[in-house]
């Protein structure tokens, strides 16, 4: 397969924005994209444009085909699962009330499920390959460990891993795997919005006396990155996510590696029976991890 070149140099914008007076502040580039901070259609509203340049080493048609795909797969699964931007059929909005509980297989498919648990769709081109989302103020959840106050209890650190694992455990009730659950992929907000289902999971949360004081992990677990997400409700595919999420927090966060069941303690909890059916599965999905990297 035909590698990127080492040095891709920066690119313009694409159009609407190259002629924006807004500013644009890369916030990170990938081998895929490019992160901007900007504002959107009001200086009030905070964006991140995610915008997937050309691959000069790919085949063009090839390309904006994995382009219009990915740019497609992450806008349709955050409106579905943030519930905002579907207007129902009577003209008004579909959200759905967050304090019904999911049932991920109900009347509305998951629809809103997530709503405050992930970034709400603003505006998107696939063809020219760029969407914009809400931008989620805090750090992500990895920038959020290393710089965790380790004289903290370690509380604070289970009630951060439960809260990822009850995270996960919704977006696959609502009938989507991620396809890439790392701890880049995961924002820590400060700031709770009433009404969400976040706002639903911070308040159930204090009621059950799980609300840690100080440590620089408080707030909601926002999930982002939905360019690999899929949905689907097989228990492999939610097996599998979860070990990419275990091998990853495994290598960026070593020191914490032991801790990890937390996570799966509460995606379990979460996801009520079919949990324990992914559980399982997931031990397949580690023996078969381990056969392939002996076999190299
Ligand atoms: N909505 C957002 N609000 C705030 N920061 C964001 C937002 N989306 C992304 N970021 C920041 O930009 C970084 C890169 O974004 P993202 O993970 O979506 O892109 P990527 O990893 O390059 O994507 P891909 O793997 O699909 O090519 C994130 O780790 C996060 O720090
Ligand atoms: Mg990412």
């Amino acid at each position: 397969m035909a590698q990127p070149p080492p040095q891709q140099p920066l690119r313009t914008l694409p159009p609407p924005f190259n002629t924006s007076a807004e500013s644009f502040e890369l916030i990170a580039q990938g081998a895929e994209s490019l992160l901007y901070r900007t504002t959107f259609l009001s200086p009030a509203q905070p964006a991140a444009l995610k915008v997937r340049p050309q691959k000069t080493w790919r085949h063009p048609t090839l390309d904006k085909r994995l382009t219009r795909q990915r740019v497609l797969a992450e806008a349709r699964v955050l409106v579905k699962l943030s519930g905002e931007g579907i207007v129902a059929g009577g003209g008004g909005r579909k959200v759905k009330d967050p304090k019904k509980k999911n049932d991920g297989g109900g009347d509305n498919g998951g629809v809103g499920a997530l709503r405050g648990l992930v970034p709400a769709v603003l505006a998107l081109d696939w063809e020219r390959g760029w969407l914009v989302t809400e931008w989620i103020d805090g750090v992500t959840v990895k920038l959020g460990i290393y710089q965790r106050d380790l004289a903290a209890d370690e509380g604070v650190l289970r009630g951060l891993l439960g809260r990822i694992g009850r995270v996960v455990g919704l977006l696959h009730l609502a009938g989507v795997v991620h396809g890439d659950l790392t701890t880049s992929n995961m924002m820590l907000r400060p700031t709770r919005t009433p009404g969400t289902n976040a706002d639903a999971m911070a308040r159930a949360e204090e009621e059950r006396g799980e609300v840690e004081v100080e440590g620089g992990l408080e707030g909601d677990i926002v999930l982002i990155d939905f360019g690999l997400a899929t949905q689907s409700v097989s228990d492999e595919d939610r097996a599998v996510d979860l070990y990419v999420l275990e091998r990853a927090f495994g290598s960026t966060h070593p020191k914490e590696e032991g801790q990890f069941d937390e996570v799966l303690k509460a995606y379990g909890e979460s996801m009520g029976k079919p949990g324990k059916v992914v559980l399982r599965r997931l031990e397949d999905v580690r023996m078969r991890g381990r056969k392939k990297s002996m076999l190299g």
